[in-house]
This record gives structure tokens, C-alpha cells and sequence, in this order.
């Protein structure tokens, strides 16, 4: 049974505390929270005040997506905020390693994020250290976009890295996930999902929450 994360992004923002309220009811297991900044991606969701209205109604843990450039000034602030994962970008980081260990030194988890045309190869160092991979299916930025296929591949590229240097290394994926996307990457080895359109555009969310989480 994967992990569901659904992506927030995709809720309805003039009732963000009914959307959270129907996450908490149903059977997934993390919100996902995505921060874009309008440099590292070509769009700009929202910051600490809406980070910080969510975990007041939240009772699952924040998986907090960060699309943004210079990580490392607000870690602290991401905790405090309530963030219990923190991923950032692989190509955003210089200092990968430095920021890794600051986020878990400021009592998070700490998740990698690969762009669509970033290998799983460069994160092999790094992997023993990481608490999650995220791996992109979309360009990050929109949701609603369509799946980019050779993440599957790319996930059991992962799997095969994962077995060797941190078996219990979470392998998330993102983007365009639905029932046959999520059924393939699970397959391939992943064992969270993000999803946000699929879930917040469906009749009955809570249904599709239970539906994914089958996979
Ligand atoms: C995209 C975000 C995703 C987005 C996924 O940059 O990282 O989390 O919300 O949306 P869907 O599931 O609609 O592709
Ligand atoms: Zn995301």
C-alpha cells in the first residue's frame, strides 16, 4: 500500500479548511504541500501564512515540496511552520549535503527532488543521508500536466540504488499521477504518491484517496 500525499496546490483556496478537514477524514497519509517561488519555476503558490493555516487544521504530517531557490536562510522558519518532511530541489542546491544536514538537524525529514531530465545516478553519494527521493513526472511548476513516462523507468532505477545503499529510503513520485500512472509506479517501486488534480477534480476525493491507496 504507497503512501498518498495529496497535493494541496490543487484545493479550493477560499476553503483550504474544508479541503484540509476532508484529507484528515480520509485514508491519506500526508498533505502535500507545494512552495514555489516564481525563480526556480515559472509560477508562484504560496508561503508561510497558508503553510501555517494548514498545519492549524492538519493532523497528518507536511510533506513540504520546496520549488524555490536559496533553501537554507528559512529551514528553521519550515519548522516552525509545522513542516514534518522538507524536499528540495537537486538543482537548486549547491551545498546539497550542508542543507541536508541542516534540515535534519532542524527535526525534519529530509527528501531530494529530481527534475525530469536530473538522473537518479547523482543522488548516490547523497542517498544514504536522505530520508525520500521525489521524483518529478511533470516539469515542476503547474499542476494538471501531463505524466512524463520515463519516470517509470527512472523509479526502478532508484529502487535498484535504494536496495543497495538505504532500504528504507521513501520513493515518492509526482505529477500526473492517477490510478494507471500510480499503478506503474508502484510497480516499478514507488511507495508514496503525490496527487493533486486526480483527487481535487474528482466527484467524490475522498473515494479516489481510497482508490489510490489500493494500489
Ligand atoms: C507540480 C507540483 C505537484 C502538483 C501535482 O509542480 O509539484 O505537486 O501539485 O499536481 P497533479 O497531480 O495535478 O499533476
Ligand atoms: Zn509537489
Amino acid at each position: 500500500m504507497p503512501i498518498i500525499s495529496p497535493s494541496v496546490l490543487s484545493c479550493d483556496f477560499a476553503n483550504v479548511q474544508r479541503d484540509v478537514e476532508m484529507i484528515n477524514a480520509s485514508e491519506a497519509d500526508w498533505f502535500h504541500i507545494d512552495i514555489m517561488d516564481g525563480v526556480f519555476v515559472p509560477n508562484i503558490s504560496f508561503g508561510f501564512p497558508v503553510l501555517k493555516a494548514i498545519a492549524k487544521h492538519a493532523n497528518k504530517p507536511l510533506d513540504c515540496h520546496l520549488m524555490i531557490e536559496n533553501v537554507d536562510p528559512y529551514i528553521t522558519e519550515f519548522a516552525n511552520a509545522g513542516a514534518d518532511i522538507l524536499t528540495v530541489h537537486y538543482e537548486a542546491c549547491t551545498h546539497l549535503h550542508r542543507t541536508i544536514q541542516a534540515i535534519k538537524a532542524a527535526g525534519m525529514q529530509a527528501g531530494v527532488a529530481l527534475n525530469p531530465h536530473t538522473s537518479v545516478n547523482v543522488l548516490e553519494e547523497i542517498l544514504p543521508d536522505l530520508d525520500l527521493v521525489l521524483i518529478m513526472s511533470v516539469n515542476p511548476g503547474f499542476g494538471g500536466q501531463k505524466f512524463i513516462d520515463s519516470a517509470v523507468e527512472k523509479v526502478a532505477k532508484l529502487a535498484a540504488l535504494k536496495a543497495k545503499l538505504n532500504p528504507s529510503l521513501v520513493i515518492e513520485v509526482d505529477g500526473g499521477v492517477n490510478l494507471d500512472t500510480g499503478d506503474k509506479l508502484v510497480n516499478a517501486g514507488a511507495n508514496a504518491l503525490v496527487a493533486g488534480s486526480f483527487v481535487f477534480k474528482s466527484e467524490k476525493p475522498t473515494q479516489t484517496i481510497s482508490d489510490l491507496k489500493k494500489l
